[in-house]
């Protein structure tokens, strides 16, 4: 499917698709009007007749209307006017390319980014109608023996612009929009992978694509041998269980930047399957725990389109990958390891992996002198109960850097939801034998307590901890990887060199 921004008329061009929205309360949308003008109240006279009530998730497809210069018209209830904001307009738009999808048009010019979002200017509409385009024609079935009895026709998609002066932003939006889809595919495809597929060597070699098709890009694969050197004795405890190797990936990405500016480092969680080790899990759901390398394909899908995007930045990810592997060599509730900051670690439970691996990331990462870091982990089932799968939760040890999040988050529409990491909560993970245990007691905080956990690896730097266990994955039965939270990413990053 290839998408276009274009100021037409909609009457005055042929297609096999217009795509117009309409309101509760018989509002018609502007392109809606003229629609209904031109074929003598058609539109009103559904309304009418009752087959139209405008409501969100409403759509209606109509072939061989008398006087339409397009075979096919697709009509999207958007809601109430007063009350269309961010979340309608992604519903609106997921709808109508879903039900666009299945008909036999090759191609369709859409209406809908020409409505207005509460707040947002038309590059924001174009740059989510193109994400939820690609999000609603996604498909992950590499799999599947057998082809597909139904391929979209759909080839080419143009988005309207109402307003001519607007093309240019427009034409920007696109391109940025585009980008980052690609980021997300990327992101949601490596999710999606099965563990015996994507394995820690998998993802490495992933890096290295990508280092291959981007001059930019320079990826460098630690192996376990070097974190001895390094003593990464937190890293190496969790990997120790496994059959499959852990790799340390680096990824650096080198745009034109000013001499002697900090770059921004990402790390990312990448347990490409994680049993909870000899804290072994429940075995409902397990399945699910080959999403547990999501932060670190979401760094992936970042830098790719930094890359793509040539945006004028440093950026390191890092990205610690292993499995979480219960065997008579893997660690055990009560040992002790010393993590390469130097602090000891009582690990009382070895489910509780993700942070052991980031810590020992995080650490690594001073050697970058970062102006920031971003740690990007599916860390905690605690913050699925508190925020369930519309934020992340943030925390972070320096408030400038946690608003520059929290505005990227709101620009792109991939939100976060700030969590306290006061002093208070670190005597959660206070122990009578380490400096620390990686879990605390009962039920207390248990995703602060992971982010407090982390913070005293993160001292040396502004840092924010994102945790996307709610966020990066659907469950249920259009279970897939979500691609989150590339957006946020790719944004803060923009942001981050304007
Ligand atoms: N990968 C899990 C977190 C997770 C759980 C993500 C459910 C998505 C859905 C993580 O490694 C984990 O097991 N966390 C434990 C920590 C606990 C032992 C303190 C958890 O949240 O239960
Ligand atoms: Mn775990
Ligand atoms: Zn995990």
């Amino acid at each position: 499917m290839r998408c276009t921004v274009k100021h037409t008329e909609i009457i005055k061009q042929k297609n096999d698709c217009f795509i117009v929205g309409i309101f509760t309360d018989k509002q018609l949308s502007e392109a809606a009007q003229i629609i209904d003008a031109h074929t003598k109240g058609y539109i009103r006279r559904l309304f009418q007749s009752n087959d139209l009530t405008g409501e969100i998730g409403e759509a209606l497809l109509l072939h061989d209307v008398a006087n339409l210069p397009s075979k096919r018209l697709l009509i999207v209830g958007c809601g109430a006017q007063a009350e269309f904001n961010e979340t309608a307009f992604r519903k609106v738009i997921h709808k109508a390319i879903s039900v666009l999808k299945t008909t036999g048009a090759k191609e369709a010019c859409c209406y809908l980014t020409d409505l207005k979002v509460k707040d947002r200017a038309v590059d924001w509409n174009i740059r989510q109608a193109v994400q939820v385009s690609y999000e609603a024609t996604y498909e992950f079935n590499q799999f599947k023996s057998k082809p597909k009895t139904r391929v979209m026709s759909l080839g080419q998609l143009t988005w309207n612009v109402a307003n001519k002066a607007n093309l240019s932003a427009a034409q920007r939006a696109l391109q940025e929009g585009l980008a980052i889809a690609e980021g997300v595919i990327l992101a949601k495809d490596l999710g999606n992978m099965p563990a015996n597929r994507c394995t820690p060597s998998f993802l490495a070699k992933q890096a290295q694509t990508l280092g291959k098709e981007y001059k930019t890009v320079a990826v460098d694969v630690l192996e376990e041998s070097n974190m001895r050197q390094l003593g990464m004795g937190a890293l190496l405890a969790v990997a120790q269980g496994s059959e499959e190797p852990a790799k340390l990936i680096i990824v650096h990405y080198r745009g034109k930047v000013k001499k002697g500016k900090s770059p921004v480092v990402l790390v990312g969680k990448g347990v490409t399957f994680d049993s909870g080790g000899i804290s072994l899990k429940p075995s409902a759901g397990m399945d699910e725990m080959k999403y547990d390398m999501c932060g670190a394909a979401s760094i992936l899908g970042a830098i790719k389109v930094a890359a793509e995007l040539a945006l004028p930045i440093e950026v390191v990810g890092i990205l610690p990958a292993t499995e979480n592997m219960p065997d008579g060599k893997a660690v055990k509730p009560g040992d002790i390891v010393t993590t390469m900051s130097g602090q000891t670690v009582e690990i009382l439970n070895t489910d509780a992996e993700g942070r052991l691996i980031l810590c020992d990331a995080l650490t690594y990462a001073e050697r970058f002198k970062p102006a920031a870091v971003i740690d990007v982990a599916t860390l905690t089932g605690a913050v699925i109960v508190a925020l369930g799968s519309v934020a992340s939760g943030m925390m972070s040890n320096n408030e400038i850097l946690a608003q520059a999040v929290q505005q990227a988050a709101q620009e792109s529409w991939d939100r976060v939801w700030s969590l306290p990491l006061w002093d208070d909560y670190q005597e959660l993970i206070n122990g009578p034998f380490a400096d620390m245990v990686n879990v605390g007691q009962g039920n207390e905080a248990k995703c602060i307590a992971a982010g407090c956990f982390l913070a005293r690896f993160a001292e040396k730097y502004p840092w924010v901890h994102l945790d996307i266990a709610g966020t990066a994955w659907k469950s249920g039965k259009e279970k897939t990887a979500s691609g989150r939270p590339v957006p946020l990413l790719v944004q803060f990053l923009i942001n981050f060199c304007s």
